[in-house]
Parts: structure tokens; sequence; C-alpha cells
């Protein structure tokens, strides 16, 4: 045996600039509130003299055994007691773009809940300034672009979502869309088509979570009342062939979350959940990862988790990080969606 072979203490650039990384992808569906990580709300809730009525971060974790949407929610806001500062808001975003960004994210559509804050005494302002000066910096930082969404809490008033648009108008200048999000099922659509409208007059994109617990219904008012261009989650819609061919037909986008789906119960397994039958249907389903804190993973894992419980092979993996960028607002810079894309084409998966 006399091969020679030369050990050199580094990898080479080139080697591992082309060893197959995660698939660049655009994540369309992540509640910034639903990054933080039990660490994180340890350490906030410490520095801002507030106490969690957990002892530490393990009975924290433990408490993540949900039975539905609403169970998640009363968790979710009431975790969010630690956020009060602009530098919270900023390191909770900065944050999440550094694990998106390992993870092949080059773009994120970020949702907030302003109601949330708002409602215990924090200005919008401090919500949106820390946010937004955290996605500001992501391209430079973490090499992703954003866009910031805001939510409309839909179990709170349309009043309420009124005023909330209101309060931010002296910052729309960092706001793409907005959304509607929170407790589904009684709080259809329609009953926010004013601030949809108005929303609109004022140059902002819309989406709407819909068809998650809620009948496909909802879906359809969504896209008739509200006038939405993407669907979040949209799950339902399977229950609906004639709003499936609709969706086809008008490709829609739906940002799909599968493993938020198994910790809310939406499927009993990831292995039943009809994201491969939506595919072949033609839907331009896009994967992410919701409320990545509390479901068990990032935008990677929720492409690694599908892959691995739905079989899905390398063109239908293509396909759903092509979706995504199909469907991001990117229509103020179609250089860099063809950019991304052409990533997506090129991608070697390993
Ligand atoms: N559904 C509705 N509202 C939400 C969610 C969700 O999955 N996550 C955060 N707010
Ligand atoms: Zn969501």
């Amino acid at each position: 045996m006399s091969h020679t072979v030369s050990v050199s203490p580094h990898p080479s650039p080139t080697a591992s600039s082309t060893a197959p990384g995660p698939v660049p992808k655009a994540e369309l569906h992540l509640h910034i509130e639903g990054t933080l990580e039990p660490a994180q709300a340890f350490a906030f809730a410490a520095r801002n003299g507030i106490t969690l009525p957990y002892a530490d971060e393990a009975e924290l974790t433990a408490a993540y055994a949900f039975e539905d949407l609403q169970s998640f929610l009363d968790l979710y806001y009431a975790l969010m007691a630690v956020l009060r500062t602009e530098r919270d808001f900023f390191e909770l975003a900065d944050a999440y773009l550094a694990r998106a960004a390992e993870q092949g994210v080059r773009h994120a559509e970020i949702f907030f809940d302003p109601q949330a804050h708002t409602c215990r005494g924090v200005p919008i302002g401090t919500v949106i300034e820390g946010l937004s000066r955290a996605l500001a910096a992501g391209e430079e930082r973490h090499g992703i672009s954003t866009r910031l969404i805001l939510c409309f809490l839909r179990d709170q008033s349309a009043e309420s979502a009124l005023q909330t648009l209101e309060e931010a108008r002296p910052y729309l200048d960092r706001i793409t869309a907005v959304g509607l999000d929170s407790a589904e099922v009684g709080h259809p659509p329609s009953k926010f088509r004013e601030v949809f409208a108005a929303a609109e007059a004022l140059g902002l994109r819309k989406v709407a979570h819909a068809g998650e617990e809620g009948p496909p219904a909802y879906i359809v008012e969504a896209l008739d009342v509200l006038g939405v261009e993407r669907i979040d989650h949209g799950l339902r819609c399977v229950e609906d062939p004639a709003l499936v061919e609709r969706l086809v037909r008008e490709r829609m986008p739906l940002t799909l979350c599968p493993l938020s789906n198994v910790r809310l119960r939406a499927v009993d397994t990831l292995a039943d959940h009809p994201l491969p039958g939506m595919l072949r249907a033609g839907l331009m389903a896009t994967v992410n990862s919701d409320d990545p804190a509390y479901f068990g993973g990032y935008a990677g894992e929720n492409f690694d988790a599908v892959r691995d419980a739905l079989a899905l092979g390398e063109e239908e993996l293509r396909t759903l990080a092509r979706n995504s960028f199909l469907a991001a607002f990117l229509d103020d810079d179609e250089e860099r969606r063809a950019r991304y894309l052409a990533e997506v084409e090129s991608h070697t998966f390993g």
C-alpha cells in the first residue's frame, strides 16, 4: 500500500463549498414570537425582572404538550410577557435569522402580533423598531433578505384590528403585508373585511391563516372576501375537491407547516400528512416552521422531517423550495427572485 495521502489541517475552500448543504428556501410562515426558545425566555425574564411560573427550562419545555391550537396559544401569549424592550425584539429576530441561515433559508417573510404586545403596554413602535432593525441587518449579518407581515388577532374585535392598523401607520415603510392569525374557529375571515380593505388601500399585500382548524369555507372567504394572495396553512382544503381544483387553477400558494400540524393535532402523525397528495394534485405547497421553538423544528428540520416521513424525492423537495421563492413577496426585486430560483435549480442534494 503505497498511496500517499496528503492531509491538510483545514478542508480546502472548494471542498467545503461543493459539499451539499441544505436546499435554499424561503420561509413564508413564521411567527417571530414563536421563535422564543426556553433559554431565551429565561434570559429575557431575568433582565426584565419578570418571574416565570416555571422553575427551569426543562419544566417549561414539559409544558409544550399541546392538544390543539388554543392550548398552544395560551402558552404562546403567556410567555410573551418576557418581551418588553426594543432590544428583546431585536435579539429575538436576530437569533431567528442566524438559525434560519444555517438551514438554507435565503429569504424570510416574518409575522408579528402587535396586539399581543400593545395589550400589555408595550408600544407598537418598540416592537416594530426592534424587529425591523434586526431584519434590515439580516442581509449583511446572515445573508437573508426579509419582509415583515403585521398580523391581526382574529379572536380580538374588528375594531381592535382597525386601531392596530392605524397605530402602525407611521411604520408602514417597514411593513409589506397584513395577515390574520390566532384562534380560528368562530372567527371567520369575513369579520375582517374592512381592515383588509383599508390595508389594501394603504398598499399592503394580504395573507391569512385559513383551514388550519377552520373549515374549507374559511379558505374560500379569505380568497373572496379578503382577497388574500397566499393562504397560511390551508391544510383542510383537501376536504373540498372543488376548492382544491380552484387553488390549483389560481396557483394559490399554501404555506404548510408540517411539524406544527403534528404538535397541534391537525394530523395524527407526520406520515399521515396530506403533503404528497397535495403536490401530486398540483397545489402550490410550501413548507414552513410556524412557531419553531414550540413545535420541534425550524425550516430545515421541517424539510428533513417530511422528506423522511413521507419519502419525498429530490424533485419534490426542489418543487417545495422553488414554490417558496415563487410565492414570496419579491415583486419589487425580481432579479433577486431569479437568483434564488437559479440556486434551487442547481442545488445538489446530499
Ligand atoms: N395558528 C394560528 N395562530 C397562530 C399560530 C398558528 O399556528 N401560531 C401563532 N399564532
Ligand atoms: Zn401560523
